[in-house]
Formats: C-alpha cells, sequence, structure tokens
C-alpha cells in the first residue's frame, strides 16, 4: 500500500519493511496463542508442532508475550519520521485490542452468541485494517479510504480460510482442520453453505478491489490483490468432500450459538 501510494520520501523500503515485520510478528503472537490448549489447542502449526507442544505451555504464553513486544521495539528501533510513530502505535493497538481489534474477536469465541461477520471482523479484518492503514500512514495518505479496503480484505481471507478449515487437508495446510465444527464455532460454510462461502469469498475481493483509493500506482494494488486471491482460492479449493456440516444453518451476521469454554 505504502508502494502504490508512493511512501514518504522519508521512508526507506527497510523501514517499510520493517512495519510489515511487526504486523506479522503480532499475527505470530495470536497464532501462538491461539494454538494454546486454553483456546484451540491444536498440535500443529505451518507443519510444525506448535510452540506449546514443542515447548510447554508456559514458554508459549511467553514467547506469544515476547512476540507482542518484539513488535514494537521494532517499531521503535526503525527510520520513521517521528509523527509516524505514534499513528503506526495506535493504528496497532486498535488492529489487536479488545476494543475491536483480534482481541476482541478471540473473546467472541467466549460469549454465547455472536454474528459470523462481527467475528470475522474482529477476528482478521481490523489486523488487515491496520495493515492498510500503516501503509496509508507510511505514505502520509488519509487512513480512512485504506481502512476500508483492508477490512474487506481481512473478511475475505477469514471466508477462505473457513472454506479451508471445513474443506482443507491437515497435511497440506499444516494445520488442524474441522476446528469450527468441532469446537462449535461460526463458519462461513456452516452460515451459507460451501457454494455460499464461495460467493461470498468473490464478493469480498471485488468490493475490495472496488474500495481501492485513488493512489498513483493503483494497478500495483490490483495486482497484488490478484495474487493475494489466486492463494485464497487455492487453499479453499484444494478441497475432496466437504466433512459434514451443522444441520442448521447461520444466516451472514445472525447471532451463533456457541459452545462456552469451560
Ligand atoms: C486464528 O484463528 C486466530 C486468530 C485470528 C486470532 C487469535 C487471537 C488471540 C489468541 C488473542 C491474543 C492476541 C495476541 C496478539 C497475543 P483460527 O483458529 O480460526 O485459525 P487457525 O486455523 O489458523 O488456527
Ligand atoms: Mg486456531
Amino acid at each position: 500500500m505504502a508502494m502504490a501510494c508512493k511512501a514518504d520520501a522519508r521512508v526507506s523500503l527497510d523501514a517499510q519493511a520493517d512495519v510489515a515485520a511487526a504486523m506479522e510478528l503480532m499475527h505470530c503472537a495470536s497464532l501462538v496463542h491461539d494454538d494454546l490448549p486454553c483456546f484451540d489447542d491444536a498440535p500443529l502449526r505451518r507443519g510444525r508442532p506448535s510452540v506449546h507442544a514443542a515447548f510447554g505451555e508456559e514458554l508459549a504464553v511467553l514467547a506469544g508475550d515476547g512476540l507482542i513486544i518484539l513488535a514494537y521495539e521494532v517499531i521503535a528501533e526503525t527510520n520513521l519520521p517521528p509523527s509516524a510513530v505514534p499513528k503506526l502505535i495506535r493504528c496497532i493497538s486498535r488492529g489487536v485490542g479488545a476494543g475491536g481489534g483480534l482481541v476482541a474477536g478471540q473473546a467472541w469465541e467466549s460469549e454465547r452468541s455472536v454474528g459470523l461477520q462481527t467475528y470475522h471482523q474482529a477476528k482478521t479484518g481490523a489486523l488487515f485494517e491496520a495493515g492498510a492503514r500503516a501503509g496509508a500512514i507510511l505514505a502520509g495518505a488519509p487512513q480512512e479510504p485504506w481502512a476500508k479496503f483492508g477490512a474487506h480484505l481481512g473478511e475475505a481471507y477469514q471466508v477462505a480460510d473457513d472454506l479451508r478449515d471445513a474443506l482443507g487437508d491437515a497435511r497440506e495446510l499444516g494445520k488442524p482442520v474441522g476446528q469450527d465444527i468441532a469446537h462449535n464455532r461460526p463458519n462461513a460454510c456452516i452460515s451459507l453453505g460451501v457454494d455460499g462461502a464461495v460467493n461470498r469469498l468473490r464478493a469480498l475481493l471485488d468490493r475490495a478491489i472496488d474500495t481501492i483509493p485513488a493512489c498513483p500506482e493503483p494497478d500495483r494494488v490490483v495486482d497484488w490483490v490478484d495474487s493475494f486471491a489466486g492463494r485464497l482460492y487455492a487453499g479453499a479449493s484444494k478441497s475432496k468432500a466437504p466433512r459434514p456440516m451443522a444441520s442448521q444453518s447461520q444466516a451472514a451476521n445472525e447471532p451463533v450459538a456457541i459452545n462456552l469454554r469451560a
């Protein structure tokens, strides 16, 4: 995004990469914690034992904590215009935090019911939105138009992830599948059916393209969305046969009853 907007001349490519790395560190922290026994209890991540499976629960909690702190340290240490730093810290904190970021999304899993879209927007959309805002900040461009674009992409990513969870193969994906059904969580395939979920994925990607804000190099963003979409479809269509779905269907944002954890 920063490149498409032609980043502020004071922001080097290395600094842009550092900001992207900080977002990635937050994402990794969330996955380390998400795999813990108190959440998904997943033994596998990216084809390897999850952190708690390899090193124990205590070290996995601390590894996640350490990654969060490292994300902020990377922002503090990279060479950015001073005015960009508080803006980036605010945008990352909002994308991750309890007020609507991915912490809020995870917390929805402990509530009695939640709408699919509300859940997806917090759990994944908010971090994508933060990434798009960060690009705008680095370019000195207005954040709001990019926020919308990022939110659509994030929702699309989560719909594709729901498809992979419902249809994919654990060995190919390098992580457990069938988790949403097992934990009775909202999943686009349960709400909309498999075809409905694929249509929703397509609609969200179209919407993302339609909301690309005016910028010096929009084609760069379109190309990037195309390749991102290719990866989402490839992952979502590596299906054999759908696993059995819950019998009742969940409407798009109708609250869905979910299991309370003990
Ligand atoms: C993966 O979802 C998990 C998330 C998108 C967010 C997890 C958030 C937390 C654990 C809150 C703590 C946050 C931080 C920053 C430490 P998934 O289980 O549907 O996907 P998966 O199949 O890849 O596990
Ligand atoms: Mg998980």
